[in-house]
């Protein structure tokens, strides 16, 4: 984990200079050659994704170093925090990760990354992104970022051992199907059947909840202003939320998605909600005794986020950083990088060969599904009403009082909603 890169960078890259120069060479400046990526990609499946882009780029970038700027934590929880005190601190790295969507306004707005519309007429970024993404990708005549791939967050992840041994052996279509089997799954003893991890997965389950019992368009009207948060639909989908929370780990709130997908692989656990990054996982973890499906009520919504990366206006190698996104955004790029990640790539014409079955059904919902973008992973909320909506379901696990809850995320909508 590094929390001052650059900083470490100057001091690594004065050290390298002085020896170049010790040894005569003289060549190299280090620091100019070097490409700090930011993300949270720490470990696990999220890291095989990234090493794969990683060596992707020492061979398509000769010249250029690779460096890691990350720290953990799920959705970012930790990063974001660290990349916006270095943003402040004029300690930018040349790029970092970000999901396509609200929560690039701020950084937008804040003067911190750069237009890169030259770079994707060049490259022809237009042409080979869906029309929908290039639009959501838009901001006023600019566009910030290249998506790395999308993922689909609204997935139900369940172990079949469990499920065959509590004698459930097929797929609930309803949320109360989805209820019944965790009670049947309770009284054949697993005390918790669903995993579950900290505030924004909670965020995540209740999403999925909203999306089943607003449906996909009312769902994505809730961060545009034109679905109400103080209204009796949302009352019922928290009433609902808080049914199934009930059969989760109680020991949540201190508990990382892997954690949660951790329980789900030892078989103290049936189901888990979460998004496709939980492929790369269990692939990381070799086990392979998982079902999937879309959550019960979500029909063909695809609620989707975008991994992308910026080139900050500070960066100290423009160039190396213009490489990586070039990297990023290539057809091999795209491939190597998902196959990896469990999401799917954003071109639509990069190889879909080596793709799991998993993401080849997925590739076929994003094309034909109904987009829903997701507020604990930033494509529908801006970072500030993200904290919010996480702070709000954290307190909601402790105390249960849904009307706390359902006031706390209106007061969240209201304050942080953008008017087109
Ligand atoms: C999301 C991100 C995914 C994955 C996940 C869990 O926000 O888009 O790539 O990293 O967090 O950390």
């Amino acid at each position: 984990m590094r929390s001052t890169g650059r900083a470490l960078a100057a001091v690594v890259g004065a050290a390298a200079l002085l020896l170049a120069s010790a040894c005569g060479s003289g060549e190299d400046d280090t620091a100019t050659t070097t490409v700090e990526v930011f993300t949270w990609w720490a470990d696990g499946g999220e890291k095989a994704g990234l090493d794969a882009l990683a060596d992707l780029f020492a061979s398509a970038c000769p010249g250029q170093r690779f460096e890691s700027g990350v720290v953990a934590g799920g959705a970012g929880v930790n990063a974001k925090q660290v990349l916006n005190a270095r943003l402040q601190h004029n300690d930018a790295p040349d790029t970092f990760q970000v999901h396509a969507g609200a929560e690039l306004l701020d950084h937008i707005d804040a003067g911190q990354v750069q237009d890169l519309s030259a770079e994707y007429g060049t490259w022809g970024l237009r042409d080979a992104l869906p029309a929908g993404l290039v639009a959501d990708l838009t901001v006023g005549d600019g566009i910030y970022s290249v998506p790395a791939g999308v993922h689909r967050a609204n997935v139900v992840w369940a172990n079949d051992q469990v499920l065959a041994d509590a004698g459930i052996l097929t797929v609930p279509k309803t949320m109360d199907e989805f209820i019944g089997n965790l009670e049947r799954l309770r009284r054949s003893g697993v005390e918790s059947p669903l995993a579950l991890g900290r505030d924004w997965t909670q965020l995540m389950l209740l999403e999925s909840v909203l999306i089943s019992d607003l449906g996909p368009k009312r769902f994505s009207g809730l961060f545009t202003g034109t679905t109400k948060w103080d209204g009796k639909p949302v009352r019922q989908a928290i009433g609902d939320f808080a049914r199934i929370l009930e059969f989760s780990n109680t020991d949540r709130d201190s508990l990382d998605w892997p954690d949660a997908t951790r329980l789900l692989i030892d078989g103290k656990a049936a189901y888990q909600l979460m998004g496709d990054w939980v492929a790369a996982e269990m692939a990381a973890a070799t086990f392979n005794g998982y079902d999937t499906f879309t959550f019960p009520g979500n029909g063909k919504a695809f609620q989707w986020m975008a991994d992308s990366f910026v080139l900050t206006t500070d960066a100290a190698n423009p160039e190396g950083a213009r490489c990586w996104l070039r990297t990023v955004a290539s057809p091999q790029g795209q491939q190597a990088f998902n196959r990896r990640k469990g999401s799917i790539p954003a071109r639509t014409d990069a190889p879909t060969d080596g793709l799991s079955e998993y993401q080849l059904e997925a590739v076929s919902i994003w094309q034909s599904g109904t987009p829903v973008p997701s507020c604990a992973h930033g494509s529908a909320c801006s970072q500030p009403w993200q904290n919010a909506a996480n702070a709000a379901l954290g307190a909601f696990s402790t105390s249960g009082d849904a009307a706390a809850l359902q006031s706390a995320l209106t007061a969240a909508a209201k304050q942080f909603i953008r008017q087109p």
